[in-house]
């Protein structure tokens, strides 16, 4: 049976995260891929939905599709890789996977002003690009940001990208949560 074109496409999507996530993810000890494939493991052991089970996997997809990520990261510019990569996603995905994938840097910024263990905990990587990122939200920002619909999705999303950057993390590999994404497949 032939391929429909929406599935060719996440197959595409796929064959990206896969061949350029090999490369290593900024200055944390794992791949882009492996980064993606461990926040969907996560996602998968607490029994979340297909739809965020899908934003894991490929949250970070916006420094994939840019090839400046990296080279404005050294200058230290921000490129907005949630807003490219929710933009990449839409064409595929309705707002439950699109808007966590929006705003899992906001739920950084939200996080470290309402829990001040989390700040803490931040690999260094990540406490350098918040400072790119505007650092921690004032608590009008706070209060603005978790009214929002999706906010309480992005920081579930927020909480295991901060923990997918372990060497010793064993994931499936990626044909694995290919099902996930056909589930959240905008219809
Ligand atoms: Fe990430």
């Amino acid at each position: 049976m032939p391929v429909s074109p929406v599935i060719a496409r996440l197959d595409a999507v796929f064959a990206m995260l896969e061949t350029a996530g090999r490369n290593q993810y900024g200055e944390e000890a794992v791949s882009q891929l492996q980064h993606a494939l461990q926040a969907a493991t996560l996602a998968e052991a607490e029994g979340a939905p297909a739809d965020l089970i899908a934003a894991a996997l490929l949250h970070d997809i916006g420094h994939i599709t840019d090839p400046e990520f990296e080279a404005a990261m050294a200058r230290g510019e921000d490129r907005w890789h949630e807003n490219l990569g929710a933009d990449f996603l839409s064409g595929l995905f309705g707002a439950n996977v699109t808007e966590p994938v929006r705003m899992h840097v906001p739920a950084k910024r939200y996080l470290c002003a309402v829990d001040p263990d989390y700040m803490a905990k931040l690999s260094p990587a990540s406490v350098k690009s918040l400072n790119l990122q505007g650092g921690a939200f004032n608590g009008n920002d706070a209060c603005a940001f978790i009214a929002q619909p999706h906010a309480a999705a992005a920081i579930r999303v927020r909480r295991w990208d901060d923990r997918a950057k372990d060497p010793n993390l064993a994931t499936a590999d990626l044909s694995h949560f290919r099902s996930y994404a056909i589930a959240a497949l905008k219809r």
